[in-house]
């Protein structure tokens, strides 16, 4: 192909102005996503899923996100929240990420808010619920793909109650997360005239579950609300079942406690739950993704899955506004704010706070499957307690 002389020109004068730049230059257009997530330890497995998840979403658009190709700096997290500022900022300074991702347990997210918010990072939380994080901890660099604690569990508090319970035992793991999914189930179930008769916790991640279900076996509340997830939820499932009580004493939980965990097993067949996301959703978005992430993953898909598809999608939104420029942050956050997100879990956007606001379903364990039962509480924002943004 000719060219004519002045455009010859340009193209040699181009070509020698690239090879003076500095590399960070040349790869301005690539990303720095730090994912810090759990991949040991009891919440290893919601860990995978939400990488496995975003990495979907990146792979759909040809290994790229708005844009700009993506470059990974992994640490596990290992749900040790006495180990995350350290590991927040080697991201951030050692590995100069442009923006983090993670995580799951609340007591690493919240440290790891704080870690961000000092060195004015961009956070993107796929899991973590605790109402601080998009409450006093709210911040304009601060996106959540996931939920709160509340949305999940105060919908169960008016749920059961509705369904005839009349009293109630809460059990769960005592750091934010389970002290949340509790205290909003309570808020929830009480103000529909049902009576929480005993709270009990074990420290996170502890899973010896027996002298407990001693305790409720004697009790013999109308049903028991809980919060596990993960390698714990499974086992405890399990031995909530071979204690004898599934038949008697029905157990209910906000929808972690069922997700990622069903084997076909007995143990936890009928369980009803509550979450932003199940199987059997009538919506083509959820029919692709869980159709290209069985293909890609021979593994079925799950809530963490999604939210990590989003927390991809929703970065995408932000650079694609920015043609990958993550310097012009004020630009890429008000994209990110107006994103309109095709999720799997069915519509969703973002409140003031940048909280998810979704339908809640209630669902009912079947099988492998958490079979979707109705919206319980259509498009639920949470109150964002404490946040002024
Ligand atoms: C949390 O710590 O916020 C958390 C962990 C696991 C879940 C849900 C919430 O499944």
């Amino acid at each position: 192909m000719t060219m004519p002389r002045s455009s010859r020109l340009l193209a040699v004068l181009a070509a020698g102005a690239a090879l003076l730049l500095p590399a960070a230059t040349l790869a301005a257009s690539k990303v720095r996503v730090g994912l810090m997530l759990p991949y040991t330890g009891t919440y290893a497995g919601l860990g995978n899923n939400i990488t496995n998840g975003f990495k979907l979403f990146v792979e759909e658009n040809g290994g790229k996100l708005g844009g700009s190709e993506v470059e990974y700096f992994t640490v596990d997290d290992e749900s040790d929240p006495a180990k995350a500022p350290d590991n927040a900022s080697k991201l951030i300074k050692r590995d100069k990420v442009d923006v983090l991702v993670g995580t799951v347990h609340s007591g690493v997210a919240m440290a790891m808010a704080k870690v961000a918010r000092d060195n004015n990072s961009l956070l993107i939380n796929p899991n973590a619920g605790a109402a601080e994080l998009t409450g006093a901890l709210c911040s304009p660099n601060h996106f959540r793909t996931s939920f709160t604690m509340w949305q999940s569990s105060h919908t169960m508090g008016k749920v059961a109650a509705a369904q005839g319970k009349k009293t109630a035992v809460t059990f769960t793991w005592g750091y934010a997360a389970g002290n949340e999914a509790v205290e909003a189930f309570k808020e929830g179930f009480e103000a529909a005239g049902g009576k929480v008769v005993k709270a009990m916790t074990l420290p996170f991640p502890q899973v010896e579950f027996q002298s407990y279900l001693t305790e409720i076996a004697a009790l013999k509340p109308d049903m028991v609300f809980s919060f596990f997830s993960g390698g714990g939820a499974r086992k405890y499932l399990a031995d909530y079942a071979a204690a004898g009580l599934k038949a008697k004493i029905p157990l209910y939980g906000p929808g972690f406690l069922t997700e990622g965990v069903l084997d076909g097993s007995e143990a936890a067949q009928g369980v009803q739950t509550t979450l932003h996301y199940a199987d059997g959703l009538d919506n083509a978005k959820d029919k692709a993704f869980r159709a290209a992430y069985l293909k890609a993953f021979k593994a079925e898909p799950d809530v963490f899955s999604v939210q990590g598809y989003d927390a991809a999608q929703l970065l995408a939104a932000g650079l694609a506004a920015v043609k990958g420029d993550t310097s012009k942050r004020k630009e890429m956050i008000a994209a990110m704010e107006g994103a309109r997100l095709e999720s799997p879990r069915g519509k969703m956007s973002l409140s003031k706070a940048h909280n998810p606001v979704n339908d809640i379903y209630l669902r009912k364990v079947e099988g492998k499957l958490n079979k979707m039962v109705n919206v319980a509480a259509p498009a639920l924002a949470d109150p964002a307690r404490g946040c002024k943004m």
